[in-house]
């Protein structure tokens, strides 16, 4: 028994001899991948290599991986993607791949609310667009419309993969098509941080709010070389389109900051007032700031003599929570003054006429500039907060030539189709198409004030007696009569076109308690494939 036993063992060992045998190749070979997986994370997270990433550092700028330890809480961000390598194989590049193929992409937390980001890596490839490298931005950009969380682009790039032809601009355009499918569903944001050329410039066009870094980032169609060749003007990266170029003339990008560590930290404020899609709710958070808080300095805020200035930013910052507004293209058209602040801890929109600047005149840029702010937020149910003064819209051979009419009925296009509540302040004049523009009564204002102040008619006195007492040569009794009978908010307060003449100071409590009755709206325009904005 005992003997056959040991037989049966001998005759099994061999068999266990060769199970085992097999058994530490398998463990071997897991071993072996594992130390391969290793490799490659350990490789995609150096992207370009130490010397590459030395160069980005000396330029100022922080590496993509960097840039998202930054922008998202720590320790939130699941990456996806980052063992994907280029397919090409023309010009030698079989041989020349970098994992993660110049691009970082998934997603995090700022503040504890969901985004997916990616950021692309000039230290791989010069962050130039593959046809992998977009198909990993397309994928983030799917799963954030699925779920309903902004996307951020943090853009870094020398544009399209040379090697790669034709297959890096189809990648480009997958990209534009989900950046429009996903426009007015969730916010889209980008941060060009480095080179944005050629087509490419598209993409950050198509999304919502464009910032830069100034010195170390650009945009533009086409270079200095090729703007030399063509037109033979002379003109540097930074002139033709540097952070500056664009927040001030252009009006192509939101924002400008110093150095990528700033742009970071103020993308993630930013974030914090929008919505994750135009399903959520909109973010709250808890304030210190009474909303009853009363300011009597508002009751004086105003000049007597109606053709002097004031700061409606003065007026803004007294009347959000805890003064704190963040304006949006500050640089750009500042006779018009937009951003977010949060009233009763909630996010608000505000536009502003700003007197301060050409008397705050509605021109082509401030149409644009607000027309293009309204329409974000009424499409992410923000409320639109506004504050008029505004003396109309400015006229001249300029403005006429350039497209005020198409450029102004923007701007009231988007009032009159937005369906979010719109409580609308007259600090002083409201005059002309102006009036009716700047979220009057007729386009559907839900609560609409005036101040004591406030001057609402065709025209001011003086143009006006200039046309209606053309023959009269003293126009001084016709000009006080004007006035008199003009100059102030009860002929709209008569007709019902303002709802109440309130005391400035009272302003915060009121706009607090009209946004909180608001809360419920509920107004849908009639049923189309879309409208016809006059672009
Ligand atoms: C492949 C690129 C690249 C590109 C840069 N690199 N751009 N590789 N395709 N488009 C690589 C370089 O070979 C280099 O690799 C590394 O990135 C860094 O580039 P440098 O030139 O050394 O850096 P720098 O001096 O800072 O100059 C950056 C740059 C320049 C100004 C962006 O690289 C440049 O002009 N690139 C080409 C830009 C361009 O013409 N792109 C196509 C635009 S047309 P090594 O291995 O040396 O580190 C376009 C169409 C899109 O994008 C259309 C969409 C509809």
């Amino acid at each position: 028994m005992l003997r056959s036993v040991f037989a049966n063992r001998a005759a099994l060992r061999p068999v266990g001899y060769r199970f085992y045998s097999a058994a530490s190749s398998a463990v071997s070979r897991e071993a072996e991948l594992r130390r391969a997986i290793d490799e490659k994370r350990a490789a995609a997270v150096l992207g370009g290599g130490p010397k590459r990433i030395a160069t980005q550092h000396s330029k100022g700028k922080l590496t993509a991986r960097e840039r998202i330890s930054l922008l998202l809480d720590e320790s939130s961000f699941r990456e996806t993607d980052a063992f994907v390598e280029h397919q090409c194989v023309d010009f030698g590049m079989a041989d020349q791949k970098i994992t993660g193929d110049g691009v970082v992409t998934g997603s995090g937390t700022i503040n504890g609310r969901l985004v997916y980001v990616f950021s692309q890596d000039f230290t791989a490839f010069g962050g130039s667009l593959s046809k992998t490298h977009a198909q990993k931005i397309c994928k983030i950009m799917d799963q954030a419309l699925l779920v309903g969380a902004p996307v951020i682009g943090l853009n870094d790039s020398g544009g399209a993969r040379i090697q790669e032809g034709v297959d890096s601009l189809a990648g480009y355009a997958d990209i534009f098509q989900r950046n429009v499918m996903a426009s007015g569903v969730i916010p889209q944001l980008s941060l060009i941080m480095g080179p944005c050329a050629g087509g490419a410039v598209y993409s950050p066009a198509l999304t919502d709010f464009t910032f830069m870094v100034r010195d170390s980032s650009y945009l533009f169609v086409t270079g200095p070389d090729v703007v030399k060749a063509v037109t033979n003007e002379d003109v540097t990266q930074e002139e033709l389109g540097g952070a500056k170029a664009h927040t001030t003339k252009s009006g192509v990008a939101h924002l400008a900051f110093d150095n990528d560590v700033e742009a970071l930290s103020k993308l993630r404020q930013f974030v914090d007032f929008l919505p994750l899609s135009n399903r959520s709710q909109l973010p709250s958070r808890p304030t210190d700031d009474p909303v009853d808080r009363l300011d009597e300095a508002l009751d004086h805020i105003v000049p007597a003599d109606s053709t002097k200035a004031y700061d409606i930013k003065d007026v803004i910052a007294r009347i959000v929570d805890e003064g704190d507004f963040f304006e949006v293209m500050p640089d750009f058209a500042k006779n018009m003054v937009v951003g977010f602040a949060r009233l009763g801890g909630e996010t608000v929109s505000i536009i502003a006429n700003q007197p301060l600047v050409s008397s705050g005149v509605l021109d082509i840029n401030s149409s644009v500039k607000a027309a293009r702010w309204v329409r974000f937020c009424d499409a992410f149910n923000i409320p639109l907060l506004t504050f008029v003064d505004v003396p109309g819209f400015l006229p001249g051979t300029a403005q006429e030539h350039g497209g005020i009419i198409r450029h102004g009925a923007k701007l009231l296009y988007a009032y009159a189709e937005a369906t979010v509540p719109k409580v609308t302040v007259i600090t002083r004049k409201a005059y002309g198409g102006a009036y009716d523009v700047m979220s009057s009564k007729h386009l559907r204002g839900d609560v609409n004030y005036a101040w004591p102040t406030g001057e609402i008619a065709v025209m001011g006195a003086k143009g006006a007696v200039e046309i209606i007492f053309r023959q009269v040569p003293d126009k001084t009794q016709a000009e006080a009569e004007y006035v008199h009978k003009f100059a102030n908010p009860l002929p709209a307060a008569q007709r019902g076109f303002v709802d109440d003449v309130i005391n400035p100071s009272e302003t915060r409590k009121r706009i607090i308690e009209d946004l909180r009755r608001l809360k419920s709206k509920d107004l849908k325009n009639p049923w189309k494939k879309h409208g016809n904005v006059p672009l």
